[in-house]
């Protein structure tokens, strides 16, 4: 089985959805690199505080840090027996220091989902500080003062998701992350995912491209 993927896809594509279902079926580590971000917003650290002001524009984290980033996270034990990058290469750099740095990559799954679907699912999603579980408050009937259906917690809704914010996320996207579908296909790594579906099938047409 292919066990070094990269996740590829747009904001509200359902990489960090499917990341975690992939990371539990198949033990692999799963690399969020804008959840290891928000992380360090919320502790305060110097990183966060590098970075906090250029996530809640939108904006792209500066390359070089990214790849420091990407970097330790891949020396972990964990990342050993196989990994998923969710968010990581976002720019054609990123991707070139990941082959310098000798990581190779087994498959690229690109999950494929029209712009009007992505901007109402992120203005809908809400995310459980405490469980980690992404919602879709649209199709889940959850309010905004919900709770979590896995552990009961007030969801919250990220400080990204505002319209604003989206459009210049989705702006980025393609001007800067879109290439990479180019990049990786002339390297017979990718492999196109319809993301348009519900995510139970999305799942299905990943695992039958990972075995
Ligand atoms: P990051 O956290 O990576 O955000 P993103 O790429 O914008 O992606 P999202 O997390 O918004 O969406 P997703 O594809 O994971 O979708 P999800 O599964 O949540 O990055 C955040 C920021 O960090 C960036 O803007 C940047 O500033 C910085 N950053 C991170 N990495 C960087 C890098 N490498 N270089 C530079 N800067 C970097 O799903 C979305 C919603 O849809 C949810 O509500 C979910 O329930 C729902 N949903 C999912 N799948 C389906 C489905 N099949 N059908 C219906 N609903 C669905």
């Amino acid at each position: 089985m292919f066990r070094r993927l990269i996740l590829l896809g747009p904001p509200g594509g359902g990489k960090g959805t499917q990341a975690g279902l992939l990371a539990e079926k198949y033990s692999l580590y799963h690399i969020s690199t804008g959840e290891v971000l928000r992380r360090a917003v919320r502790e305060e650290s110097e990183l966060g505080r590098k970075v906090e002001e250029i996530l809640s524009r939108g904006d792209l984290v500066p390359d070089e840090l990214m790849v420091d980033i990407i970097k330790e996270n891949l020396t972990e034990d964990r990342a050993t027996d196989g990994f998923i990058l969710d968010g990581f290469p976002r720019t054609v750099p990123q991707a070139q220091a990941l082959k310098e740095n000798g990581v190779e990559i087994d498959r690229v799954l690109f999950l494929d989902v029209p712009r009007d679907v992505l901007v109402k699912r992120l203005k809908g999603r809400r995310e459980c500080p405490s469980c980690k579980s992404i919602i879709n408050a649209e199709s889940s009937s959850v309010l905004d003062d919900g709770a979590c259906p896995q552990c009961g917690e007030k969801l919250e809704r990220r400080e990204d998701d505002t319209e604003e914010t989206i459009n210049k996320r989705l702006e980025i996207y393609f001007r800067r992350t879109h290439p990479l579908i180019d990049f990786y296909r002339q390297r017979g790594l990718l492999v196109d995912i319809d993301g348009d579906q519900n995510p139970e099938m999305v799942f299905q047409e990943i695992c039958d491209a990972l075995e």
